[in-house]
């Protein structure tokens, strides 16, 4: 036997430097889960129903070309149906994009803290990971990020608004950071939250990308559309980059059940809006009474709220579980608590109340 086969099978160096997904603990029945920015409510009917009558063909692969859910966004948004690129869920979109663009030795830039995934789909594909400190006010730091660049750089993530600070860049500023872009260098405006923005100064995606090249807008059903558990997401993107991610998706990877309930809640949207924007008032109720409690929190735009607590965080996130409501700490950094139910708002604002007397 030779020592290789006696070690076992060569695994890839670059998966060392990726953290080992450690399963939280299970929020118990009664807990309200704030921590994975999900829609709290119930799907509506119609999608509930096209779910189920997909249900009723899993023994059969779904359609691969996703045809649809594709002509149906397309539609909506004035795009070619070739500009538009399906996934499981838009962090499997993302990783598409690194695949398309960046391998080892190749660059990818991002704000940080910001969505979790960028640093480890980025090492998956053996590429660097440049992550660019947000400004004190937790901002992108677009200039900083521009300095960044260099002849390795392949692609930039710009999550707006940012998970999990929930600030949102304004037009003015992003189109001046993308002009500033060079041209080979693909740029994704990360939207996974853009139902929830409601300051008008923060530009749509779409507009943006229509005549630039090089720019790509991910999408998810996951966050406003209340689709998380059926993993589907979308990119626009101008070709060859939408083509590019056709062929590194994973084969079939969007299940029917996703492409019909997807589809059924474009077609529910204006119900489904309903929905999100009882959240934004939920939102801004729970802003204010932080502010009126003395923190200081930013004006998230997103469907969670941040609060930095630095070396107090894991203390904070236990005093949010005993009271029965799940957060998501950030080590050494802060929370993220998403905007639930009205009674698990209300709890997670008692508790910031308590903790933040005994400051
Ligand atoms: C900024 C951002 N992008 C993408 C995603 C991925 O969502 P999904 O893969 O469910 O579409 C998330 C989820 O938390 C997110 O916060």
């Amino acid at each position: 036997m030779s020592g290789t086969a006696a070690q076992g099978p060569r695994l890839r160096p670059t998966l060392d430097g990726i953290p080992t997904y450690k399963p939280g603990k299970p929020a118990g029945a009664d807990a309200y889960k704030l921590s994975s920015n999900e829609n709290p409510y119930e799907p509506l009917p119609g999608v509930l129903e096209a779910a189920v009558a997909a249900a009723g063909s899993f023994n059969r692969y779904p359609d691969m070309a996703v045809s649809e859910l594709t002509e149906e966004l397309a539609a909506r948004f004035g795009v070619p149906a070739e500009h538009i690129a399906t996934g499981t869920g838009s962090v499997g979109v993302a990783q598409s994009l690194i695949l398309a663009t960046a391998g080892p030795g190749d660059e990818v830039i991002f704000a940080w803290r910001s969505f979790e995934a960028y640093p480890i789909i980025t090492q998956v594909a053996g590429a660097t990971p440049v992550p660019v400190p947000l400004t004190a006010t937790e901002d992108h730091d677009l200039d900083a990020m521009l300095a960044a660049i260099t002849e390795r750089t392949r692609l930039i993530f710009v999550c707006n608004p940012n998970n999990p600070t929930g600030n949102a860049i304004h037009r003015a500023e992003l189109e001046r950071f993308l002009d500033a872009v060079p041209a080979d260098v693909l740029v994704v405006v990360d939207e996974a939250y853009i139902e929830f923005i409601r300051d008008a100064e923060v530009p749509n995606g779409i507009e943006l990308y229509r005549d630039r090249p090089n720019v790509c807008v991910l999408r998810t059903f996951s966050k406003a559309y209340g689709l998380a558990g059926l993993r589907v997401g979308f990119a626009v993107a101008h070709e060859p980059v939408a083509t590019a991610l056709r062929k590194t998706a994973v084969p079939f990877g969007v299940s029917r059940l996703a492409q019909d309930a997807a589809v059924a809640s474009l077609r529910a949207e204006d119900a489904l809006l309903v929905r999100v924007e009882a959240l934004v008032e939920e939102r801004a109720r729970v802003l204010a009474a932080l502010t009126g409690q003395g923190w200081t929190v930013t004006d998230s735009q997103a469907n969670f709220v941040w609060l930095r607590l630095g070396e107090r965080t894991l203390d904070f996130a236990a005093a949010c579980a005993a009271a029965g409501v799940i957060v998501r700490p950030f080590p050494g950094e802060g929370v993220r608590v998403t905007i639930g139910e009205p009674a698990g708002n209300d709890i997670f604002l008692a508790t910031a109340e308590s903790f933040r007397k005994a400051l």
